[in-house]
């Protein structure tokens, strides 16, 4: 590998918390921050004027011009190496998303969640509840800690031999989750159920402190 003249550009983190990365990064002229690819959404806010070039994967390349202090947003997966193409120093502040990762990852579990249900998996249930876990059933029985909480799920596995949950849509924000749903089942007595309803969830970290169901009446 021939070594490339260009100076690295220097980064001087700024915040870091839960949610937020805000990293400085100055360039002198020429300046390069090397390739990489965002883990995160972000958000550039210009400290200078200034012209960016920028290596893209593939073997292309582009220009931007940057101005002091108006931003603009891109989306976690760029890959580039962002290079200094003016005759000044240049600045920007990256300000960073990232409990996105966090986020994505409490979908899955609501996606595992209900995939447990569908396959009776009480030991899978469980390991998407957290140690301090709680359900509070749609029927107004609130089940405290884990052994409350596997003994309900048990017991609603064997009101129903057959059930199905399907339709199922996950979304999380912050520390708040919700699962919508179609349930189908047949319970002891051989009565059909098809009932509509929804999960509001809260989390520790992945994993669940607390499912709080809602049905609709029967259709
Ligand atoms: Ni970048």
């Amino acid at each position: 590998m021939t070594r490339d003249p260009r100076p690295e550009a220097v980064p001087v983190l700024h915040l870091e918390d839960e949610r937020f990365r805000v990293t400085e990064w100055r360039f002198a002229p020429g300046a390069q921050t090397g390739w990489h690819r965002h883990g995160h959404d972000y958000v550039i806010v210009p400290l200078t004027d200034g012209q960016l070039a920028l290596d893209l994967p593939g073997g292309a390349q582009t220009s931007a011009a940057l101005t002091h202090g108006v931003p603009y947003s891109r989306r976690t997966g760029v890959e580039h190496n962002v290079v200094n193409a003016g005759a000044a120093p240049l600045a920007f502040l990256e300000v960073e998303v990232v409990d996105d990762a966090r986020t994505a990852a409490r979908v899955a579990v609501l996606g595992r969640l209900m995939a447990c249900f569908n396959a009776r998996d009480l030991d899978g249930l469980m390991g998407c509840m957290a140690q301090d876990c709680a359900f509070h059933a749609s029927d107004g029985a609130r089940h405290q800690g884990r052994e409350a909480v596997r003994a309900a799920y048990a017991a609603l596995f064997d009101a129903f031999p057959e059930a199905a949950w399907t339709e199922g849509a996950h979304m999380v924000a912050g520390e708040t989750g919700l699962s919508s749903w179609r349930f189908l089942g047949t319970g002891r007595d051989g009565a059909g159920v098809d009932r509509r309803g929804c999960d509001i969830f809260r989390f520790d970290g992945d994993l669940i402190t607390l499912k709080d169901s809602y049905r609709k009446p029967g259709s």
